[in-house]
């Protein structure tokens, strides 16, 4: 098998929590430069999944790699790297209301150690690239929940990852604000061709912006396949509930 340079593969991933098994023997494979979705009902094991692959979690059992190399085994530095190359976005934003907008776009550059000077031009890019130049001085009680999602995507791309995780990043918004975020993802996952994988309970989300899908029913992925083979010709009871919403 040819590895592309940055595929992630699951083998047999599980998670448990108390005897519960969040996350039961995961097996997936999502191809670098994509926008992989995947779905199902609250408590599915979506988030935890999530967790996992992008290294805030370690997994119970199995492997997962990015691109060839094993990464669930990682310690110390070599984990660290690799979690820079990940971002996250999340439904309730995770940004810090002690610092203004440029003050968490700011924050993972200081952590990485830029100096003032890059991280400012920096900033200002991001700012550029999400659309929010003119807020970069307000306080976040300022700013609508789109605009708080803009900033918390400009804050995950800042160290310039190659994977954008997005869990439930639009559940909270509203259908015309969940449209034009997810039209931003769009348009930055093409210009700065990275991987996003998107987490949602939305059929709608998924439909608008996802080329391939696995769903997920009691901690195991039940299904996968191209948005349109599964939306248009369910397999599982799972997936025929999402599709008749
Ligand atoms: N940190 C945790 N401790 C204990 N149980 C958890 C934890 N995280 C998730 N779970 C349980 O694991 C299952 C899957 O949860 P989760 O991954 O959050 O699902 P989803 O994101 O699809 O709603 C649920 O039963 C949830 O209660
Ligand atoms: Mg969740």
């Amino acid at each position: 098998m040819r590895y592309c340079f940055f595929m992630i593969r699951l083998k047999g991933l599980t998670k448990r929590y108390a005897g519960l098994e969040a996350v039961a023997d995961a097996d997936l494979t999502i191809n670098d430069g994509c926008i992989f979705g995947i779905i199902g009902r609250s408590g599915a094991g979506k988030s935890t999944l999530l967790r996992m692959m992008s290294l805030l979690e370690r997994p119970d059992s199995g492997e997962l790699y990015y691109g060839g190399e094993r990464v669930d085994t990682l310690k110390g530095t070599a984990l660290l790297m690799r979690r820079r190359q990940m971002g996250m976005i999340f439904q309730n934003f995770n940004l810090f209301s002690s610092r203004n907008v440029t003050g968490n776009i700011a924050y993972p550059l200081e952590i990485a150690g830029f100096s003032r000077k890059e991280i400012d031009s920096r900033v200002e890019e991001l700012l550029y690239m999400v659309q929010i130049s003119d807020k970069a001085a307000s306080r976040l009680r300022e700013l609508s929940g789109g605009q708080k999602q803009r900033v918390a995507i400009a804050r995950a791309l800042a160290p310039r990852p190659r994977v954008l995780f997005c869990d439930e990043a639009t559940s909270a918004l509203d259908p015309q604000t969940t449209r034009s975020i997810l039209s931003l993802i769009r348009d930055l996952q093409s210009q700065l061709r990275i991987t996003v994988i998107l987490v949602t309970h939305q059929m709608e989300v998924i439909r608008s912006i996802c080329q391939d899908v696995a769903v997920m029913d009691g901690g195991r992925i039940v299904e996968t396949g191209t948005v349109a083979s599964v939306f248009d010709d369910p397999k599982t009871d799972a997936a025929k509930n999402l599709v008749k919403g």
